[in-house]
């Protein structure tokens, strides 16, 4: 069976609607009323669907513990297309969440072959954008990370090759370190409940990244020791896998309950409380105890050609230290929205949602709703011809290039290792 979605491929379009239908991903809206605060890139429509962020709305709002992580590969320098994903793990941190990002030197150097010193160098400048954006947490490089490498092997013990070829279409000429790269990203998601306690964890990703999601949700259940049912006048507690003390030590925490071959059974206790103290058992028995990760999906922003932004592309994107010259041709060059004459453009306005200027300001450059709602009326509306938006965007462009260069010095030294 062929993957409908593959993380490794570049310039393949994705179809939202087959996402929502097909694979089970959410739209994001319902989740929103849940949230005390909705950040812009959530109301603006760049996060389109999620898996599960429920659990992680409620820590929000009830401010409980959750932790958020996600990865990049050190493939090259990060640019603009890196910086969405930055952002929204810097918010989840400012909204209480407990902040790890990944280095995926493995995946590099397996996926893409580069050596481990490049891995290095593009890793640091990663994390330095981070902190520039002001991340606080901790950070790691998958190669150096003890803990994560026993966690993937113990990942390994649930996934087998026929899962692999059907999520991603390895096959025998599939070398074994890209298949071991799968099985870190699947540890470095539950790393975070490794290092720190088990709690809910939002992943923010590209919806590329979704396979892997979907991997690591259903290993983190596997690894689990109990099913807990909710069988309508008692909750029944399932063993799939925990030692037999620890189903008895569930039997013993609920008097009256009773015990069978394989499973406890409880009548008058809620469900949501059964599966607390199982998840507390479990860890007592030496279980991870993991919560199902949930995941955010965001859309990537075109690029400036029009295309798909991607390192491949020069003109698709601009780097964080560009020559500003080089930076203003590509601002000034970019495709637009724009209609093929003046009076056109001023009689049917210009086509905003499919602009990539238009978009840039969207995603990056502009922060108030109603500054950001001007522009599209301004646009739509046939007031504001390419060349002149083009030109306020650059300047905004510029101004965000120097005040984020200018923070990337500052926190240099944070980045050690
Ligand atoms: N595979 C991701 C990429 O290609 C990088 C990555 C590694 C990652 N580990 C992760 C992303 C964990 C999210 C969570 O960019």
């Amino acid at each position: 069976m062929q993957p409908s979605i593959n993380p490794w491929s570049s310039g393949q379009s994705i179809d939202t609607r087959k996402l929502f239908e097909e694979f089970g991903i959410e739209p994001i809206g319902p989740v929103l009323h849940d949230l005390p605060e909705v950040p812009a890139f959530m109301r603006r429509g760049v996060v389109i669907g999620h898996r599960d962020y429920g659990q992680i709305a409620t820590a929000i709002r009830e401010r409980r513990p959750f932790h958020v992580l996600t990865g990049f590969m050190p493939s090259g320098h990060p640019h603009l297309g890196h910086l969405m994903v930055m952002k929204e793990v810097v918010w989840h941190i400012q909204q209480g969440g407990q902040g790890t990002i990944t280095i995926a030197d493995c995946e590099a150097h397996a996926v893409r072959g580069l050596s481990w010193e490049d891995c290095n160098r593009y890793g640091r400048e990663y994390l330095q954008c981070l902190y520039a954006l002001g991340f606080e947490g901790r950070t790691y490089f998958q190669s150096r990370n003890e803990v994560l490498k026993n966690l993937a092997f113990e990942a390994a013990t649930r996934v087998n090759f026929s899962d692999l070829s059907a999520i991603y279409g390895f096959g025998s000429e599939t070398a074994l370190a890209h298949a071991m790269s799968v099985i870190n990203q699947v540890a470095d998601i539950l790393d975070p409940q490794v290092e720190g306690a088990p709690a809910p964890t939002v992943v923010p990703v590209g919806i590329d990244q979704d396979p892997h999601i979907r991997l690591t949700r259903d290993v983190a259940r596997k690894l689990r020791f109990f099913t807990v049912e909710d069988r309508g006048d008692h909750v029944s507690v399932r063993s799939k896998n925990a030692p037999t003390a620890a189903l008895e030590a569930v039997h013993r925490a609920y008097k009256g309950s009773k015990k069978y071959e394989g499973h406890v059974d409880i009548r008058g206790v809620p469900l949501a409380e059964v599966k607390e103290r199982a998840r507390i058992v479990e860890i007592e028995h030496g279980g991870f105890g993991f919560f199902t990760p949930s995941a955010t999906y965001h859309q990537f922003m075109p690029g400036l050609q029009g295309g798909k932004m991607s390192s491949s592309v020069p003109e698709s994107l601009f780097g964080f230290h560009e020559p500003e010259a080089a930076v203003k041709k590509k601002v000034m060059g970019a495709l637009t929205g724009g209609r093929s004459t003046l009076e056109e453009q001023k009689a049917m306005g210009g086509e905003a949602d499919r602009c990539p200027i238009y978009l840039l300001n969207l995603f990056h450059l502009i922060e108030d709703d109603r500054e950001l709602q001007e522009l599209r009326d301004r646009c739509c509306g046939g007031e504001l011809t390419c060349g002149a938006c083009k030109k306020e965007t650059f300047a905004r462009v510029s101004e965000f290039l120097k005040d984020f260069s200018e923070r990337m010095d500052a926190v240099e030294h944070l980045v050690e290792v």
